[in-house]
C-alpha cells in the first residue's frame, strides 16, 4: 500500500542524509534500472528540486548524461528566470547530442526562460590542449561564468561504464581497475573512500570550485549505481542527493 511505501523512501532518505552529511535527500520509489516509471519520477524529482532552488541572477551548471537529459525534459517554467544563466559544467562534445551537457543546458534554459552560454569544445582533451584553450579570450569568458556557478546539478556513473563511454585507453582502464575506481562525476573518478584517483583533463568546473558552489545536487538512481553513488558521496563534497529506492536500499542495507 501507499503508506509503507512512502515510509520506506522517507526512511532511506533520512539514513542517507545522516550517513553522508547531506542537507537534503529525495528518494523516489522503485528502481530506475528496470522501471520506466521510476525513471520518470527521478527526472521529475530532479527537475522540481532544481526549479525550487533557482533564484534571480543565479548561475546553474549542469552535466550531460541520460539522467540530466531526463531532468531537462521534465523542467517547467515558473520562476522569473530572465537573469538566470544555465551553462554546461564542463565542455562536452564527447557524447551523443541528446546527452551532451551543452544541449541539456540550452534545453533547461529555454524551458524556464533563462539565458545560456555554451562551450563548443570536447570534454576529453590532452592536458596541453586544455591549457592552451583555457587562454582563449572567448573560452575564458564562458569558463569564468561556469566556474562561478551557484548551483551545480550533475549525474553520477559507475566508473567502468563511464570509462567505456568516454573511450579511455586500455592503460587508463587498467589504472582505474588497479586503484579500485567505483564512481565517476564530472570526469573525476572516485575510489570507495571518496578519494579522487583519476581525472580527465577538461575545461570548466574543477574540483577546487566545489568549495564555493553553494548547492551541489547529484541526481543518480538504479541499484547498479549504488557503489558509484556511495563513492562520490564519500568525497564529502555534495549537499543534495536525488535518487531512487533501488540505489538507496543497496547503499543502506547492501541489497
Ligand atoms: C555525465 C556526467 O554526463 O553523466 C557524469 O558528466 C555522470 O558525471 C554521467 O557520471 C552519468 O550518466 P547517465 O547517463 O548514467 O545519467
Amino acid at each position: 500500500g501507499l503508506v509503507p511505501w512512502l515510509f520506506n523512501t522517507q526512511l532511506l532518505g533520512e539514513k542517507l542524509k545522516e550517513r553522508f552529511g547531506l542537507s537534503d535527500v529525495i528518494v523516489v520509489p522503485g528502481n530506475t534500472d528496470q522501471d520506466l516509471f521510476a525513471q520518470e519520477d527521478l527526472s521529475r524529482a530532479g527537475a522540481e528540486y532544481l526549479r525550487k532552488i533557482l533564484y534571480p541572477g543565479c548561475i546553474v551548471a549542469v552535466t550531460g548524461g541520460t539522467t540530466l537529459a531526463g531532468v531537462a525534459k521534465m523542467i517547467r517554467e515558473g520562476v522569473d528566470a530572465r537573469d538566470i544563466f544555465v551553462v554546461p559544467a564542463r565542455g562536452g562534445l564527447g557524447e551523443e547530442v541528446e546527452t551532451q551537457a551543452g544541449n541539456i543546458a540550452a534545453k533547461i534554459a529555454r524551458a524556464i526562460g533563462a539565458q545560456y552560454r555554451l562551450l563548443h569544445i570536447p570534454d576529453s582533451l590532452e592536458a596541453s590542449t586544455a591549457e592552451a584553450l583555457k587562454k582563449d579570450i572567448h573560452i575564458s569568458e564562458v569558463v569564468k561564468t561556469i566556474r562561478s556557478a551557484d548551483i551545480l546539478i550533475h549525474g553520477i556513473g559507475p566508473a567502468e561504464e563511464m570509462a567505456y563511454r568516454r573511450g579511455l585507453s586500455p592503460a587508463e582502464v587498467d589504472f582505474l581497475q588497479k586503484n579500485d575506481a567505483r564512481g565517476e562525476a564530472l570526469r573525476y573518478y572516485f575510489d570507495k573512500d571518496g578519494k579522487i584517483i583519476f581525472e580527465i583533463p577538461g575545461i570548466g568546473i574543477e574540483i577546487d570550485d566545489f568549495t564555493h558552489i553553494g548547492t551541489k545536487v547529484a541526481v543518480a538512481g538504479g541499484s547498479s549505481k549504488a557503489a558509484a553513488i556511495e563513492a562520490v558521496l564519500r568525497s564529502g563534497q555534495e549537499n543534495v542527493l536525488i535518487t531512487d529506492e533501488g540505489a538507496a536500499q543497496k547503499i543502506i542495507y547492501g541489497k
